[in-house]
């Protein structure tokens, strides 16, 4: 029997992975959901993303989100940030942390961020100096680290030597994600095997979309092998513009059923993260995809019809 960890943290990601995708939220919807989240436990919250208004129209309004949220104390606000730019946006917002964003494949380097691999990296390193010099925390998130939409699958060596990279310019941890969701087990125990020769676990975060249906699996797996930090999506929102066909990231309502589960703490309330969940979908015209919500609001609709 393999050891599970006692407590794990969950980066929401809803309201940037999750509604860089959407066109029809409005600022207000977008403050409303995030203090809804404020209030579920939750200790980490990526609320927007400071990248350019012409490559993801829909993450423009990052820094009215942000100067309009209500803060609630011990939680992180953080925001992607590719370039020098979009952190002078990120210290303006206010926001407690950055993410930089690469990627284990060049395809998608260039699609996403338009530059190679080693020049994102180029890139990165004034982001670093600042985010230094304003002692802002920075995560690295990397992608494609199973398959690539375009230049099909990624060799773990590959993905170890651009996240080592990253911890050399100085991020703290290293979120490994699996953008198009088409990884299971198997490849993400040789991908974190391969990583975890350089970088210690606890360094390391996972990041998988569900377009496939397995990233309670590969959760699963990443949690046996020492993992305690856990990005996720409420109601599964989310994909990434230049990820074709690629959908939401594992919802944070599946990972906290998961968690409970098998006694793993997370500090968070899963009906609360439900009732956020319905009310985005209800804003987006649309039911959640996380089948525990989905769970969720059956239980609560049989256990009224029994009290009446
Ligand atoms: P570029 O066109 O090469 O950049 O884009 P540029 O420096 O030539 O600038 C072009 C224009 O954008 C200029 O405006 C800049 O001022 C403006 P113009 O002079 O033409 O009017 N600009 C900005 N505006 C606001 N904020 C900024 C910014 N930077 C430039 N920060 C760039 C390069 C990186 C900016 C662009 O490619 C970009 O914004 N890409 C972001 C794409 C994106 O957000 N993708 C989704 C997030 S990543 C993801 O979802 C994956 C993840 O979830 C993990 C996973 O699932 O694997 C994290
Ligand atoms: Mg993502």
């Amino acid at each position: 029997m393999s050891i599970l960890p006692k407590h794990v943290s969950i980066v929401e990601v809803g309201a940037r992975d999750g509604l860089q995708n959407e066109n029809l939220v409005t600022t207000a919807d977008k403050v409303h959901f995030i203090n809804q989240l404020s209030q579920t436990g939750l200790k980490h919250i990526e609320a927007g993303a400071f990248v350019s208004p012409k490559w993801v129209p829909q993450m423009a309004d990052s820094l009215s989100v942000m100067n309009q949220i209500n803060r609630t104390s011990g939680i992180t606000y953080s925001a992607l940030t590719p370039n020098v730019k979009g952190f002078e946006l990120a210290l303006q917002a206010g926001a407690d942390q950055v993410a930089i964003f690469g990627s284990a494949s060049e395809g998608f380097s260039q699609h996403n961020i338009n530059c190679s691999v080693s020049e994102s990296l180029k890139r990165f390193e004034p982001v670093m100096e600042l985010a230094e010099q304003y002692q802002i925390p920075v995560r690295g998130y990397l992608s494609c680290v199973a398959n690539c939409p375009y230049d099909g699958a990624t060799p773990p060596v590959k993905v170890a030597e651009v996240a080592r990279e990253l911890i050399n310019l100085g991020c703290y941890e290293i979120s490994l994600g699996d953008t198009i969701g088409t990884a299971t087990p198997l490849r993400i125990a040789k991908m974190l095997e391969s990583v975890n020769q350089h970088i210690p676990i606890n360094q390391l975060a996972v990041h998988f979309h569900d377009t496939w249906g397995q990233a309670l699996a590969n959760i699963y797996q990443a949690l046996t092998m020492g993992i305690t930090v856990i990005d996720s999506s409420t109601s599964g929102l989310g994909g990434c513009p230049y990820a074709d066909g690629a959908s939401g990231n594992v919802a944070t309502e599946d990972v906290l059923y998961l968690c409970n589960g098998l006694g793993i703490e997370t500090g968070i309330d899963i009906d609360k993260v439900a009732d956020a969940g319905w009310t985005i979908c209800q804003q987006l015209g649309k039911l959640p995809s996380s089948k525990a919500s989905l769970a969720i609001r059956a239980r609560k609709i049989r256990d009224e019809q029994k009290r009446r």
